[in-house]
């Protein structure tokens, strides 16, 4: 019977993450989020790296230890290769180069967005596995994609966001009306509050199954700039309509394309990941597609759709019943594809 320890090693943006996976099962998934950017309201590159630098050595000690083994029983190293920050990702990079080289075991590379997918394939208890083929959304502060998935390597992106990513849309109409960052999980609390039909914002209309999500930050601006003119209180006395409204339309679009992308494939099993599967409208709307129109659908638990190293350790697994190894000349790549 296998034994099989992989240590996986995620670093493509603000989060460091280390986890131990034994058999496809989490031991250990340790995350260092990195407070520093809250200031800035959004992630300041120089200052990622320079964090995952004091980070890293900490958090795989972490994860080895919540594990219970040491170092000398993993059997392979995974890391993500890109996409991401490219100062984010070397730090990973060399870091799981160094301690394949000093253990003497495979080095495996991951592409963090499979990783977001593989998620599903982390076995857990209450969790099914979406069956092949199957379709996949990843929606995040980085990532809007929907990918075809008919195997575990064999994925193909049909859609994919022109320009912001639909966690953007979320944290830039919040800080236009003032909130924190990241302010996706303030906007969809108030959502709850509001109404969702109170504001209309006009939908972008965009070819076949890709996203844009820019327009509608713009068109957000716009009307409050305009409304605050005549009602210096618009936004505050209006907060919870208008973050109502503002999640409509986001979910509007998101789930406009995965219709598109059913209808033209003919899949009706559906997964998303990446840290927007944690709103609530999202998941309602998944289960209301699950009615109206026959889907299965699939949502991760929740520490494994924020960005985390299960997800790399799993693809990680994955790979190494494939024997599917990347030598020492390895190198990060930001703008790595699926
Ligand atoms: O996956 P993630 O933790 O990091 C990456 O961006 O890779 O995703 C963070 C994004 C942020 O944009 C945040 O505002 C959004 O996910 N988010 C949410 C919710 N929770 C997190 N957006 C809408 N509703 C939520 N409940
Ligand atoms: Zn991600």
């Amino acid at each position: 019977t296998q034994n099989i320890y992989i240590l996986g090693i995620e670093s493509s943006c603000d989060d460091t993450a280390a986890a131990v996976m034994h058999n496809g099962r989490i031991l250990s998934n340790i995350i260092a989020n990195q407070k520093i950017h809250e200031e800035y309201g959004g992630v300041v590159p120089e200052l990622a790296s320079r964090a995952h630098q004091q980070n890293i050595v900490p958090v795989v000690h972490q994860a080895l230890k919540k594990a219970g083994i040491t170092k000398e029983q993993l059997n392979a190293i995974a890391f993500t290769k890109g996409p991401g920050l490219m100062g984010s990702l070397l730090v990973g990079t060399s870091f799981a180069k160094s301690l394949a080289y000093g253990l003497d075991i495979p080095l495996i590379d991951v592409n963090h967005m499979q990783g977001h997918i593989l998620a599903h394939y982390i076995d857990e208890d209450g969790f099914e596995k979406p069956p092949f083929p199957f379709l996949a959304m990843t929606i995040s502060g980085g990532h809007t994609q929907i990918v075809r998935c008919d195997s575990y390597f064999d994925m193909t992106v049909i859609g994919e966001t022109i320009d912001d990513a639909v966690g953007e849309a979320f944290d830039k109409s919040g800080k236009i009306l003032g909130l924190g960052y990241p302010a996706g999980p303030e906007i969809d609390k108030r959502a709850k509050l509001g109404n969702p039909k109170a504001f209309k914002f006009t939908k972008p209309k965009v070819d076949e199954l890709n996203f844009s999500f820019s327009g509608l930050k713009t068109a957000i601006l716009y009307f409050i700039q305009n409304e605050t003119k005549n009602n210096p209180n618009f936004v505050e006395e209006n907060l919870n309509d208008i973050c109502a409204s503002i999640q409509y339309t986001i979910i509007s679009i998101l789930i406009d394309k995965l219709k598109l992308a059913s209808k033209e494939t003919g899949i009706k099993h559906i997964a998303i990941g990446g840290g927007v599967s944690a709103n609530s409208g999202i998941r309602q709307a998944l289960k209301d597609g699950e009615k109206k129109f026959g889907w299965t659908t699939y949502v991760p638990k929740f520490e494994f759709t924020t960005d985390n190293a299960a997800m790399i350790a799993i693809v990680g697994h994955l790979k190494y019943l494939e024997q599917e190894f990347a030598d020492q000349s390895v190198a990060a790549s930001a703008r790595l594809k699926i």
